[in-house]
């Protein structure tokens, strides 16, 4: 089973990320075949920095090494390292419907928070499509924002089989009846995780980079500090029960506090006795303890970049392969030579 997944580097990734996302990915290198980008050509839709984008994709790409990828069970490497990516997409473009892209949620939803309405944002979907074909990934793990996208990828793997590959049945997609073929590109599956809810920001807001209401995975110590202290709380004085509900505090103590230690502060919370600054704190000390180690992996990692880059390069050169196999039959049957 190959299981395949990519992050934009388009921003420092923050903790809404780590348990949204990068956590499961990491889980999952265990059950499967694991193939990991950084999708650093999304990226170039808001990163117009060309020092922003080189710099953003090491990170993302240490990110996942220090939280536990490990590059010897995984594939890690960069999307652009692989530029049969791009010949896919084009490819892949030609028979994806344009209504499709026009109701893309994500397109409407980055164009409402201001991101530019260029093609490159509008086709988005196309590449990511291409992302995962080229790989012939199985399971997608992803938020729930990015299901539609894995539909669409599903869709036009279908149109594109139903096209060029004589003998295709789309109700028997891997050709297991007698006189139908095997389409040449794999349907995979969206996977997400249920646990996975959205991680609220400091201010009460989902956590995300685009409203400035992060708390950074390898951010400056003093700046964790800040914006932990800074969470938004409500006026309840410190001897009363505290509310539950609409209070970022609250749950960001439940997703990062062992379980039982969250059932002590669980207790104090609705009795009251204790005012928010002191739960402040013991967020702060869960964030250490959870991403300490990680931090530290980091710091190191940022100390020696050509490691990294080895990483990359080595991953790339086993996704090239794969890649090469699949545009080969790809090629052949457009009729390019
Ligand atoms: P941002 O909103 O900061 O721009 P992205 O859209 O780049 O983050 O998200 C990258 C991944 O992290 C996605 O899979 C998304 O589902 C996940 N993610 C981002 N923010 C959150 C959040 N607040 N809660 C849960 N998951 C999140
Ligand atoms: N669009 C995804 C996100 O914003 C990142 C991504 C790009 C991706 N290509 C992918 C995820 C392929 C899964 C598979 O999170």
């Amino acid at each position: 089973m190959r299981i395949l997944s990519g992050v934009q580097s388009s921003g420092r990734l923050h903790i809404g990320n780590y348990y949204g996302a990068l956590r499961q990915f990491v889980q999952l290198q265990d059950e499967g075949e694991g193939y990991y980008f950084i999708a650093n050509l999304h990226a170039l839709t808001t990163v117009r920095d060309p020092k922003a984008a080189l710099a953003l994709a090491r990170e993302a790409a240490m990110a996942y090494l220090s939280l536990g990828l490990d590059p010897k069970k995984a594939v890690l490497f960069r999307q652009s390292d692989v530029r049969e990516v791009l010949e896919l997409y084009w490819i892949l473009g030609t028979v994806t419907p344009h209504a499709h892209l026009e109701r893309a949620h994500s397109y409407k939803d980055k164009v409402a928070k201001g991101i530019s309405p260029d093609f490159g944002l509008f086709a988005y979907p196309v590449l990511m499509a291409a992302d995962i074909l080229l790989y012939s990934a199985d399971f997608v793990p992803v938020g729930k924002d990015q299901v539609q996208h894995i539909e669409f990828a599903r869709d036009w793997a279908v149109k594109f089989n139903t096209q060029y590959v004589p003998g295709y049945d789309p109700a028997d997609p891997e050709g297991k009846e007698r006189g139908h073929a095997p389409g040449i590109l794999k349907l995979p599956a969206a996977r997400i995780q249920e646990a996975t809810q959205t991680v609220p920001g400091v201010d009460g807001q989902k956590m995300s980079k685009s409203y400035g209401n992060t708390i950074e995975l390898f951010g400056d110590e003093k700046e964790i500090k800040k914006r932990i202290m800074s969470i938004k709380t409500d006026s309840t004085p410190v001897d009363a029960p505290k509310p539950t509900v609409d209070s970022p505090l609250y749950d960001l103590l439940k997703l990062m506090l062992p379980e039982s230690e969250f059932a002590e502060v669980d207790a104090t919370w609705k009795a009251g006795g204790k005012g928010y600054g002191d739960y402040k704190k013991k967020l702060l000390e869960a964030y250490h303890t959870t991403f300490g180690p990680a931090r530290q992996r980091y710091a190191e990692l940022a100390a020696d970049p050509g490691e990294v880059e080895r990483i990359l390069q080595d991953g790339a050169s086993r996704a090239r392969a794969e890649a090469t196999r699949l545009m080969d039959q790809v090629r052949k049957a457009v009729g390019i030579p």
